[in-house]
């Protein structure tokens, strides 16, 4: 998941959320979910299906009989942390509640079901991302029989298109509006193909419906997601037409998506990017690496000109795009000098904002089978921390320059370190704090940025 505030590293991702909408039920469910945004808009469906069959959600963990981790397997310390929350939750039931029931959910799930269920007995439910429709029965079968109960099974159909989320942890302006699940591209580092299954995309008309519901209720932004999410494709609509469509249901209603691959980043999308006031001018254009065999190795379809290409065409079509990405440090045989082409990469695109990591092996994957995972730990931390450097360097001066500028801001809450101090994002996607005033969540805010910090630009409403 993405930290609004700091430049984002490793970790940003795999911080858990909590929380739950009002307790109404039998039982009561604590639900947990690390991982991607994606995740989270999974456990707004998962809330939906216990809500609609009489469960109650709860946020305090201790009233909860069933309690729920939405995991991710993108990385091993990401699983790691899970399975620490997970020992330590068994050690609970064990002492205080042996009636709790404890279930596995999401990506780890799909992966580790065996050893979760049968070689640690960690657990006693494992549900994949596409059975969420059947926890009703897996609960009962799991607090009835006492018997673990599983449900990993993909789909090549399922989207969950009908059940309308409950957005438990939402700031009541920002929602996140899932429109196709799994992935095809196969990246050679990549899990996700193997957790999540193949791409199929929700009908557009039902995603319409639900943005509306959204602005209707007063959500002033939503965020489009899936794993591939711009390779969306159902009843003959792409994505850039989905995309205008959604911008059609209301001017105040500001557009953003995550994640895309370049490979799907049209010129008809930029065009949209350009004419819709409403679609947000930024993309996430993840890149990985700045090499071309680098490229290749990890099977991302595009070579190092072809994607300086693409930011170009992107920089050319929408003018001012602030544009961000994702970058791995440290894959099979990486050298020096092939590292070197990340940072020059970077240094050539200047992104506003970047998701860096170490290179994770991931069991299955095609890495896995066909490289060796064999840059030493300290030279992959060093090179990580090369690229962060590189990052921070990069942000600030992006940020100073922003410096006298206006711009609009949607105010999505107060900010972390001052209740006399409102928070939101720019339609470049770039964080602004500045003095509360009169003003209100919700708002649309226009302001002069006055200072900042690399992750953080400050300023006055004007
Ligand atoms: N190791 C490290 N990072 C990974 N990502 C995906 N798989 C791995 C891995 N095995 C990163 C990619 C992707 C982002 C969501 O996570 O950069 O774009
Ligand atoms: Fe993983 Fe590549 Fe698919 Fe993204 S596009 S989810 S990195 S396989």
């Amino acid at each position: 998941m993405q930290a609004l505030n700091d430049i984002p590293v490793l970790d940003d991702l795999d911080a858990p959320k909590q929380v739950a909408v009002t307790s109404s039920g039998k039982r009561n469910v604590y639900l947990e979910t690390y991982g991607c945004q994606m995740n989270v808009s999974d456990s707004e469906i998962v809330a939906s299906v216990l809500r609609e069959n009489g469960y109650g959600l709860t946020h305090d963990e201790s009233e909860a009989d069933i309690v729920l981790i939405n995991t991710c397997a993108i990385r091993e310390n990401a699983e790691q942390k899970v399975r620490r929350r997970l020992d330590e939750l068994r050690s609970r039931k064990k002492r205080h509640n042996p009636d709790l029931r404890l279930g596995v959910l999401g990506c780890m799930a799909e992966r580790l079901r065996h050893r979760l269920l049968e070689e640690e007995k960690l657990v006693d439910l494992v549900v994949g991302p596409d059975a969420y429709r059947d926890l009703p029965n897996l609960l009962s079968q799991a607090h009835d029989s006492g018997q673990a109960a599983v449900n990993v099974q993909l789909s090549r159909e399922e989207t969950y298109d009908d059940i309308s989320p409950v957005r438990y942890d939402s700031n009541g302006v920002s929602a996140f509006v899932s429109i196709m699940r799994g992935c095809d591209n196969m990246c050679s580092f990549c899990v996700v193909p193997f957790t999540r299954g193949r791409e199929r995309s929700r009908s557009a008309t039902s995603i319409l419906d639900e943005c509306s519901r959204l602005v209707d209720e007063g959500f002033r932004e939503v965020t489009v997601l899936g794993q591939n999410v711009n390779s969306y494709a159902a009843d003959g609509v792409g994505f850039a037409e989905l995309l205008y469509r959604i911008s059609q249901i209301s001017p105040e209603l500001r557009i953003r998506y995550s994640t895309s691959h370049p490979k799907d980043c049209s010129d008809e999308l930029l065009h949209v990017h350009a004419e819709r006031e409403n679609v947000c001018n930024y993309i996430h254009l993840p890149v990985q690496h700045g090499n071309t065999a680098m490229l290749e190795r990890m099977r991302r379809t595009y070579t190092r000109d072809e994607y300086l290409s693409l930011v170009e065409r992107a920089r050319l079509i929408v003018p001012g795009v602030s544009l961000s990405t994702d970058i791995i440090a440290g894959f099979c045989d990486e050298t020096e000098e092939e590292h070197r082409d990340t940072l020059s990469l970077m240094e050539a695109v200047r992104y506003d904002h970047a998701y860096m990591f170490m290179y994770s092996e991931r069991p299955t994957t095609y890495a896995a089978r066909k490289y060796e995972d064999n840059v030493p730990e300290e030279v992959k931390k060093r090179r990580l921390t090369e690229i962060i450097q590189l990052q921070s360097q990069i942000s600030l001066g992006s940020n100073q320059a922003e410096i006298g500028c206006e711009h609009v801001v949607l105010v999505e809450g107060t900010s972390r370190r001052s209740d006399a101090q409102l928070a939101g994002r720019t339609d470049s996607n770039k964080m602004v704090v500045f003095d509360r005033g009169d003003y209100e969540k919700g708002q649309y805010v226009r302001v002069r940025i006055t200072d900042c910090t690399s992750a953080t630009l400050i300023g006055e409403p004007v």
